[in-house]
């Protein structure tokens, strides 16, 4: 399998996975056959690439860490949680603990927990893809952070909660094409209030949840809001959230700009280390969120151009790439004569 912008794919090319909308229905399911209007409904979407199946890519494994049936009952889930009435909410809460239960159970079971592919995602239900995204990457943060299955549900929860005080907001605040006005921006910085006040209203999670939820835009440095804390008064499960939202939102197209390739996120990411950033989780992530996802098609600063093969978690600078001129396997960590090989530029 590997990863192609949506401009560069063709009528006849196979799909890799199951496409789902915000809501969680398939749009198109893995191994069908793309037509035109495939293809011109992808892009009115807003997806910004899929993985499809060739030849040349039939060797490269895809690791997906959320199996497309539970990656379609969270956005299920969220959506509801986003757009539902107040009734709903007690039905809600036992299917989001079950729903919670099962993503870190599947994130667990994964043979080398990584975070190692582009999230597929439509531009017009931004929110609900993205909340279901940074709760598996916030997942993979707190594994490899070392928490236990019991934290790990904490954080997973509230990490697919985090931005619920949204739902309260007007969407033209919330979508806004154009920088927000003075009054604006401070009704936008409420989110994590409404958020907290939301939980602790309707639902008996443990209050770490509602806590980290109104943390979540807490900086390092005490430079963040809305009570501008720092440090290691910041809960653990917020501190994580942040990391894996800011990189979630980076690399995912908005309304005022485009989408970011992972490497430029994590440049972002290293610069903000200490400031925006715990170091601590800096660190994690850095060894184990890939810089060029596998499947993703990458430039070599010989100018040849090169498919992602395989990551290795602390080297995520030197992945196993196949050329793809000639199909030649170049591990850039282990070849000898690969060693002055960089790569310059990844190509999403
Ligand atoms: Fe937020």
């Amino acid at each position: 399998m590997r990863y192609l912008p949506i401009e560069k794919l063709k009528d006849r090319m196979i799909l890799g996975q199951d496409i789902f909308d915000g809501e969680g229905r398939m749009l198109l399911a893995g191994n069908e056959e793309l037509n035109p209007d495939h293809i011109r409904n992808l892009k009115k979407m807003g997806f910004h690439g899929v993985y499809i199946k060739d030849d040349f890519s039939k060797d490269i494994e895809l690791n997906q860490l959320m199996k497309p049936k539970i990656r379609s009952r969270a956005l299920n889930m969220v959506h509801s949680l986003f757009t539902g009435t107040e009734e709903d909410e007690a039905a809600r809460e036992q299917r989001l603990m079950e729903l919670v239960v099962d993503v870190v159970e599947e994130v667990l079971s994964d043979g080398d927990i990584m975070y190692n592919m582009m999230d597929l995602k439509a531009y017009d239900d931004y929110t609900f893809y993205h909340s279901v995204n940074v709760a598996v990457l916030s997942a993979v943060i707190g594994v490899r952070y070392g928490m236990e299955e019991p934290e790990l549900r904490i954080l997973t929860m509230a990490a697919l909660l985090h931005d619920i005080g949204k739902k309260f907001l007007e969407d033209d605040i919330l979508n806004a094409k154009r920088p927000l006005r003075e009054e604006e921006r401070h009704i936008m910085l409420q989110h994590p209030k409404l958020g907290y006040e939301f939980l602790m209203k309707h639902y008996d999670f443990t209050p770490e949840v509602a806590t980290a939820v109104l943390e979540h835009h807490e900086c390092y440095n005490g430079e963040g809001y809305p009570m501008r804390k720092s440090g290691l008064e910041i809960s653990i499960f917020a501190r994580i959230i942040k990391l894996a939202d800011v990189f979630d939102a980076m690399t995912s197209k908005r309304p005022y700009r485009d989408m970011l390739p992972p490497s430029d996120a994590i440049e972002y990411i290293m610069a903000m280390c200490g400031s925006e950033f715990d170091p601590k989780l800096v660190e994690v992530f850095l060894k184990w969120v890939a810089v060029y996802p596998v499947g993703c098609e990458v430039v070599l600063s010989d100018e040849r151009r090169a498919v992602v093969t395989k990551n290795f978690p602390n080297f995520v600078l030197r992945p196993v790439v196949k050329l793809l001129e000639t199909g030649e396997i170049i591990n850039l960590n282990q070849d000898r004569n690969a060693r002055n090989i960089t790569i310059v530029r990844l190509v999403v």
